[in-house]
């Protein structure tokens, strides 16, 4: 019998995998067959602090998110920016801050922005643990190569230009029941569904709140369950619609939305500082700032 959701997505997830050559794909070590000493616990810890970082890191966790909301299956999942497929790539120099980052400090961003949080030190257990995770997941991958399945799959920007209307339709139809009519997530049982927009969501300074990656997400891994139904097209309407709605403010607002749209979001992919559904997006007096806290 046809059911809708996960028992769907099996012939779909077949397919996929028969489909890439063998040797491209990489088996991450799990973390329980990490030694018994400092450093197994250490990875341990790294793989509770992905699915759990809201209860194991309360000072650091700003919103409702925890990291394996979108580093899907404990940062595991090719195609959901695994932690592996990171970590042979770092120290790396970085656009966003025009600095040679380490992993610590790769990971004290997603902190500060897809958390809307506030970073733990670098070499805090929590940065030492993630990053112990992360190394043991990659032991025989060579440092300094993408390997495949690293970020999300590339797609090309669709003919038509992102669009609201039909991205409205896309979510009531195809993520409102989980994610919920006003995006602000919701509990059914022990399932979180996570806040795609609102004040318990990522800030303006988020990877995801940039339409490009947004709509590479959602094509490669949503709706759960029917993973890689959508066109690029739906895909790049849906992230447009959610990537223009409110969300916290940007960690680097410098009192003015133009300015910082200026200096930190002056392209097509991020809507921060124009005008959606009669407001400016990130204007003070409509952003909400709950669940940021400085230290
Ligand atoms: C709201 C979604 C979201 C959450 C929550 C989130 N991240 Fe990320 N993270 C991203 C995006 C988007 C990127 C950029 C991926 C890309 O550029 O391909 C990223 C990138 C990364 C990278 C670098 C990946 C690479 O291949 O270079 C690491 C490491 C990382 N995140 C760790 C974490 C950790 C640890 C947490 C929890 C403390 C976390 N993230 C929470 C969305 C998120
Ligand atoms: C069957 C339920 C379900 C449906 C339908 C669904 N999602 Fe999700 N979505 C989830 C769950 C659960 C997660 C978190 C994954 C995890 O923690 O393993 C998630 C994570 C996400 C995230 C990253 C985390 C965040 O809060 O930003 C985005 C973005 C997202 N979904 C967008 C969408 C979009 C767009 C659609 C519709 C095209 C959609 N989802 C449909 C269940 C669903």
């Amino acid at each position: 019998m046809a059911t809708f959701g996960r028992s769907q997505s099996k012939p779909a997830a077949a397919t996929h995998s028969a489909r890439a050559p063998a040797a491209a794909r990489f088996a991450p070590r799990l973390a329980a067959n990490a030694p018994a000493d400092a450093y197994g616990d250490a990875v341990r810890l790294g793989e509770k602090l992905m699915t759990d970082t809201k209860a194991l890191a309360p000072r650091y966790a700003g919103n409702d998110l925890v990291c394996s909301n979108c580093h899907l299956d404990a940062g595991r999942k090719a195609g959901a920016a695994p932690l592996w497929a990171a970590f042979v790539n770092f120290p790396a120099f970085r656009r966003k801050n025009g600095e040679i980052n380490s992993f610590q400090k790769r990971v004290q961003d997603c902190f500060l922005y897809s958390l809307n949080g506030t970073p733990p030190p670098l070499g805090s257990p929590e940065l030492l643990a993630i990053e112990s995770y992360a190394a043991f997941m990659a032991h025989g991958l060579p440092s300094g190569v993408s390997p495949p399945g690293r970020g999300f799959p590339k797609i090309a920007a669709p003919v038509q230009a992102g669009d609201d209307r039909r991205g409205a339709l896309i979510f009531a139809e195809k993520c409102n029941a989980c994610h919920g009519a006003d995006g602000a997530g919701q509990r059914d049982g022990d399932t979180i569904y996570p806040p795609l927009w609102g004040a318990s969501s990522y800030n303006w300074g988020a990877g995801m709140a940039t339409i490009d990656k947004a709509a590479a997400f959602i094509h490669a891994n949503m709706p759960q369950g029917q993973e890689g139904s959508l066109s690029v097209q739906q895909a790049w309407d849906v992230a447009t619609y959610i990537d223009g709605k409110v969300r916290p403010q940007d960690p680097r607002f410098d009192g003015d939305p133009q300015a910082t749209r200026r200096r930190h979001h002056d392209s097509r992919i991020s809507r921060y500082g124009t005008v959606v559904a009669g407001h400016t997006l990130g204007d003070p007096a409509t952003t909400p700032n709950a669940g940021r806290h400085e230290n």
